[in-house]
């Protein structure tokens, strides 16, 4: 597998998310936002046994996309684990595919995840998470990465954490500023990024709270971060690489609109050509534009009507309308 070159300051980062970011919205974003410099897929759990066939790896990427070289490249193949799983093989499938970029997810806080051993959870236990991280490079060839928050309970093994993802290979971590068990309660903490910046030895991707792309300029210069990942900010809106790149003039309201109708017909068009059901049209549709009309004109208004639709035309013709 040939090595990625290293990703460039600056660089802008779609963050992985669970249940929106499959193959059509990825594919949404590549046709509509190409600004954004990478891409994530969602996590894609390790099974505690056995192990999924090859095409549920590739399903998990896109099937079309996996056959874009470039996009491949610009995409972290997100992977869930605990010490219980059969990470090793997933690993070697996921390289054997030629995916050259995996990252692992020691962040996500969900109860069922962490009680299991996964996600943030590694975060209590540095032995364990030191043999799982060993056993990954040691099958991977590719760019490996990890994301992480800054602790389960409390920031105590933060540094530890850090240079222990240093030590054993990772060769950029991205630090999401919160612990695990603030959820999302309170803002993140940036200072903790700067603090990771200042020990690692290889780039740290700041995360947590960039909500406009003024934020973006803000995060690099307050942590020195290399560069940033952008989540639930990029929910509302999906062409924040393109306002950043192109200048920081936030739109109007009619603006936002309009680029929302065309984020939609675009995204509609991705999900039919998956052949989706009626059903999954309607609540993909829903979750996405949970962020989206935060702060436009008689945007709960339009919220609570889009959430109400009953059919995925009531939905688009709600937007049409708008
Ligand atoms: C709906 C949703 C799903 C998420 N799924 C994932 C995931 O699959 N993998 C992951 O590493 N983080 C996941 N996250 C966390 C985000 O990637 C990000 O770290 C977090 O939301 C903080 O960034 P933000 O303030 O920009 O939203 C998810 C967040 C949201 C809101």
């Amino acid at each position: 597998m040939q090595k990625l070159s290293p990703v460039p300051y600056g660089s802008l980062i779609f963050a992985p998310m669970e249940g929106i970011t499959d193959e059509a919205f990825r594919k949404t974003i590549l046709k509509l936002y190409p600004e954004w410099d990478y891409l994530a897929t969602d996590f894609l759990r390790v099974p505690s046994a056995g192990k999924y066939p090859l095409k549920h790896l590739v399903t998990h990427f896109g099937k079309e996309l996996s056959d874009v070289g470039w996009v491949k490249d610009k995409t972290m193949f997100q992977i869930l684990t605990s010490h219980r799983s059969f990470t090793v093989e997933m690993v070697k499938d996921v390289a054997q595919l030629g995916y050259p970029w995996m990252d692992i997810n020691l962040g996500c806080p969900s109860n069922t995840v962490t009680k299991n051993g996964g996600g943030s959870s590694l975060l209590l236990d540095l032995n364990t998470l030191r043999s799982l991280i060993k056993n990954i490079r040691e099958n991977f060839p590719g760019r490996l990465t990890a994301k992480i928050r800054t602790g389960f309970h409390d920031t105590s093994g933060f540094k530890d954490s850090i240079r222990l993802l240093n030590d054993e290979g990772i060769e950029m971590i991205t630090v999401h500023g919160r612990t695990r068990d603030m959820m999302y309660k309170v803002p993140a903490e940036w200072n903790y990024i700067e603090e990771a910046v200042k020990i690692s030895q290889v780039p740290i991707v700041g995360n947590g709270d960039i909500w406009c792309s003024a934020d973006v300029d803000r995060m690099l210069k307050e942590t020195g971060c290399h560069a940033v990942m952008v989540a639930r900010g990029a929910l509302k809106f999906p062409w924040m690489a393109q306002t950043y790149k192109r200048g920081f003039r936030e739109e109007t309201s009619h603006e936002r609109l309009q680029k929302i109708k065309e984020f939609f017909q675009e995204y509609r068009t991705q999900l039919e050509s998956e052949s989706i059901s009626l059903r999954g049209l309607l609540k993909q549709s829903k979750s996405v534009s949970r962020y989206m009309l935060d702060g436009v004109e008689n945007g709960e208004a339009i919220r609570r009507k889009l959430l109400l639709s009953q059919t995925p035309p009531d939905f688009f013709d709600i937007l049409k309308s708008l």
